[in-house]
């Protein structure tokens, strides 16, 4: 495998085959790190961290001086001319001419592809906002696979702030791709956001079994859960359920499913509701993943004071369940409340393993991305997820990326960013931003070949209405408001919503 030159911007940016190779090349760096100082001598690694890390940087700094490489750095905004008012794309192509190699860690989402579209040299995504943290999943998978020699249909458990932690968003991404069922059981107000799921139904093809629509008894004894993802490749079989009233096909093959991917449940009938409902029970979980209270995310520290209030806690009494005898217990660090100091003993933890896996396996990105080293791509690790290839949507319309976080929101980087996005739906009109995955639900529409000679035909319709639906990708011109579309002189057809 060659894997120079490229970049490492989002989890999908490796194949499977991809992974499991570079995890290779890991155990051998894991074995004999100070053997390999001759790797990426005369090589430079630009590090540039404008928020706080531990780990990540001090593991990246580690890994190129362990390849015999140098490092230079840049840890805060305010010491660099992006306080000045300079942008992404400039800082990146200006770093790239000193730099072999640049790794990134920025608040804004989409920040590290802003850098990567511009530095002409790889570059490693070290974190963007709540978007991805990409070289985290890797660590987090390489500890899994050094435990469980596979990754392959795995049941894991993501809990507390799934909304802002990035690390999680890379990971279902990643865990979805090899298989895996997921168990969502996230602080209340920090559930996993809609786009991420938006991504893992559409783009993995995963299907969701909402736990809170079965009810307080349902779920009785159980482990709390909000949410479980299951894989497409072992569809529901609702035919194998009498037909009997006020059984609805979402139950009947929710609980086929859940047997399906290990996840004990029965089916009960309460009297009092004249019903049938699902009960689950305690399943083995592989990993349970433990993500802090995200506090500076947060608008607000009296925001961030009220979420941590209970804040669900891992600790050795939730160990105890039957659950979790044989469970890996990871967290990317650093903690605060979430997880005791008294499971640190404890056999199950993982996390500062995860943390010291942080040297050999980004010793071997770095080795990979500056071709420096190949490996064999096993065959086995193909991706079963069929990869959707969408169209691309970058017209000159006032269409905007929803999240005002996102780069191309960022008054420094509109001067020369050109918001786009990935046509994922027509119906509903569905775009996804492609610096930082938020999706937006476009109402009016029109096709580029309006004309046909005749002014009178340059009008616009309502995005869901069928003959938007006909329009080509290619001549889709997409507006954020009537009032967008009314600026570029259409007229609304008889298509527009009144
Ligand atoms: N896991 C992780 O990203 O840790 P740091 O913030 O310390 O780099």
């Amino acid at each position: 495998m060659n894997l120079a030159n490229r970049n490492l911007v989002t989890i999908d940016d490796l194949s499977n085959g991809e992974i499991e190779a570079l995890f290779s090349l890991a155990d051998e760096m894991a074995d004999s790190p100070r053997t390999q100082s001759g790797v990426c001598q005369g090589q430079i690694m630009a590090s540039l961290f404008f928020e706080p890390s531990t780990r990540t940087r001090l593991s990246f700094e580690t890994a190129m001086l362990r390849l015999g490489g140098r490092v230079i750095t840049a840890v805060d905004i305010g010491a660099t001319s992006l306080a000045k008012g300079e942008s992404i794309a400039d800082m990146a192509k200006v770093v790239g001419s000193y730099a072999d190699i640049i790794v990134i860690r920025h608040p804004w989402e989409g920040a590290a592809k802003v850098v990567a579209d511009y530095a002409g040299v790889p570059v490693i995504n070290a974190g963007d906002g709540s978007h991805e943290h990409p070289t985290q999943t890797l660590c987090d998978l390489y500890t899994i696979r050094k435990k469980r020699q596979t990754l392959r249909g795995l049941r894991i458990a993501l809990w507390g702030d799934l909304k802002h932690g990035r690390t999680v968003h890379s990971l279902i991404y990643a865990l979805a791709r090899f298989g895996a069922t997921m168990l969502f059981s996230a602080r209340a107000g920090l559930e996993m956001p809609e786009h991420v799921l938006g991504k893992l139904t559409t783009e993995y093809g995963y299907r969701s079994i909402e736990v809170n629509a079965l009810g307080e008894e349902a779920k009785r004894g159980l482990f709390p859960l909000d949410a479980m993802y299951v894989t497409p490749d072992r569809p529901h079989q609702p035919a194998m359920f009498p037909d009997i009233p006020g059984f609805s096909i979402q139950i009947k093959g929710d609980i086929e499913t859940l047997k399906k991917h290990g996840i004990n449940a029965s089916l009960h009938y309460n009297i009092s509701e004249n019903e049938f409902e699902i009960r689950l029970k305690k399943s083995e979980i592989d990993t349970l993943y433990v993500m802090r209270l995200q506090k500076e995310r947060r608008a607000s520290t009296e925001e961030a004071q009220e979420l941590k209030r209970n804040y669900p806690v891992v600790d050795k009494r939730l160990l105890k369940g039957k659950e979790f005898k044989k469970t890996l217990v990871m967290h990317p660090l650093p903690r605060v409340d979430e997880l005791a100091h008294d499971v640190d003993d404890d056999p199950r933890s993982m996390y500062f393993k995860q943390a010291a896996y942080g040297v050999p396996v980004r010793m071997a990105l770095l080795g990979l991305l500056l071709g420096a080293r190949e490996v064999p791509i096993p065959e086995k690790g193909d991706s079963s997820v069929r990869k959707v290839d969408y169209p691309v949507y970058a017209g000159d319309s006032k269409v905007k990326c929803p999240n005002t976080n996102c780069v191309s929101n960022q008054e420094t980087e509109v001067r020369y960013i050109k918001p786009e996005f990935k046509i994922v739906s027509r119906e509903p009109m569905t775009l996804r931003c492609v610096y930082c995955d938020h999706e937006l639900h476009p109402q009016y529409v029109a096709s580029s070949d309006w004309h046909e000679g005749k002014l009178e035909n340059k009008k616009y319709h309502s995005a869901d209405s069928y003959f938007a639906r006909k329009i080509k990708p290619g001549n889709l011109i997409i507006f954020a408001s009537e009032n967008d579309a009314q600026g570029h002189h259409f007229r609304p057809s008889s298509y527009v919503k009144q």
